[in-house]
């Protein structure tokens, strides 16, 4: 029998929906499930995770149902633990950076869901900070694992697009405004007091996406909205919803791809996915969505003419693709980027989706805003 290796990890936000479903449910217990993380030596990393979380009934109730034993609402307690060697948090987006530093002085190893500060000064300092503790950090980047973005991936990589001109994104989908039906994300998203906001939330996202499959960003360019301006909480209660709901945005790449991008809580779903981005090529074209991924080749590209006094017949436009077989078995994204830091921490394996890399989503973000509010292009090079 293969040794197990042990990790305490402190789970920070375990309530949330991220933390519950994802990160405990989804990754670590997925990874318990499945006998660990396997090593080349065959050592198995096994996580134990210790809950932390501000109320003492749901943590009990969620350890007791899974079969849990550790749990606590006092995170410096956690964290002097000395069988604890991750901090994770997945807590609302303004408790972080509190959270990460007190982890930093600790002497932990760190995970995070993304956006990693809510400023990109504050997210720089972090990397720093971490850096020179000499703990290794990771900010989650779960979308690059999606089956549809892989298999876009691979289109890439077998250069299946000759050279990429243009990269156009829709993400969104209708958050209830939470009086005739509940809301369906929580309601700090919705006002900026509290971290809230579609940019902040969904631009370091896309940067990751970006700087990954085509390009580091070199400018953007922003409009952002509050469609709606009163929600109803998760109390009942009315609320002011000042925080941006949709952004409209323009992002020139390093290489000269310019993508558009498209996010918003506030569109009705008239796609085959809750996301996909369409990327044109001089050789061909591909849309891709969470799972899906589908292409067009030069050579199979119809001949549309400009006719609008006579209805389309035949084949209908999207007929003319053809879908990427999957050729391989796609696990949950949150579970293989888990098990690639698990290696990282406990084997020094490579893994790039650092502090930096996170704090580059978020000055994305930031710059975002910024356009939005002062009508320019904000410049992301250095410099420029
Ligand atoms: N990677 C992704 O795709 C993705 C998707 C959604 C959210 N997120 C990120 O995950 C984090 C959590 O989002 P969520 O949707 O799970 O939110 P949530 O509201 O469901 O959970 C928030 C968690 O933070 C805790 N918390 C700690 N201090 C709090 C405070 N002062 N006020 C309110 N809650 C507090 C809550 O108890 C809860 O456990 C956010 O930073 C968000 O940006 C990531």
């Amino acid at each position: 029998m293969a040794a197990r290796r042990s990790i305490g990890i402190v789970v920070n936000g375990v309530t949330g929906r991220m933390g519950y479903r994802q990160h405990l449910v989804r990754s670590l217990l997925a990874i318990r499930e499945q006998g660990g993380v396997q090593l080349a030596d065959g050592t198995r990393i096994w996580p134990e995770p210790i809950l932390v979380g501000r109320d003492p009934d749901k943590l009990a109730a969620i350890a007791e149902q899974h079969g849990l034993t550790e749990w606590t609402t006092d995170l410096a307690e956690a964290l002097a633990r000395p069988d604890v060697e991750i901090y994770f948090d997945s807590q609302v987006t303004s408790q972080r950076e509190k959270a990460i530093r007190q982890a930093i002085a600790a002497g932990k190893h760190i995970y995070t869901e993304k956006p990693l500060a809510e400023g990109s000064a504050a997210a720089l300092e972090l990397a720093e900070l971490a850096t020179a503790a000499g703990v290794k950090n990771g900010v989650v980047q779960d979308k690059l694992f999606l089956p549809g973005l892989r298999k876009l991936k691979r289109l890439i990589d077998g250069g299946f697009f000759g050279q990429i001109l243009s990269v156009r994104g829709e993400f969104g989908y209708w958050v209830f405004e939470g009086d005739w039906q509940d809301a369906q994300r929580p309601s700090w998203n919705y006002r900026l007091a509290d971290g809230g906001g579609i940019v902040m939330d969904m631009f370091p996202h896309w940067n990751y996406v970006l700087e990954e499959l085509f390009g580091n960003v070199r400018t953007v360019q922003a409009t952002t909205a509050t469609h709606i301006t009163e929600r109803v909480d998760e109390r009942g209660e009315t609320y002011t919803a000042d925080a941006d709901d949709a952004a409209y945005a323009i992002f020139e790449l390093e290489g000269g791809i310019i993508a558009q991008l498209n996010s918003s809580w506030v569109v009705r779903v008239n796609r085959d996915e809750l996301v996909e981005f369409q990327v044109d090529g001089t050789h061909g074209s591909a849309v891709a969505g969470l799972r899906g991924c589908k292409f067009q080749h030069r050579a199979g590209t119809p001949k549309p003419v400009w006719n609008p006094d006579l209805p389309l017949t035949g084949k209908s436009f999207r007929d003319e693709w053809t879908e990427v077989p999957d050729n391989d078995e796609f696990d949950n994204g949150f579970k293989v980027q888990w098990e690639a830091f698990l290696k990282h921490v406990v084997a020094g394996e490579a893994f790039h989706w650092d502090f930096t890399s996170g704090a580059r989503g978020v000055r994305l973000a930031e710059a975002g805003l910024e356009s939005a509010k002062t009508g320019q292009r904000i410049s992301l090079i250095e410099g420029a």
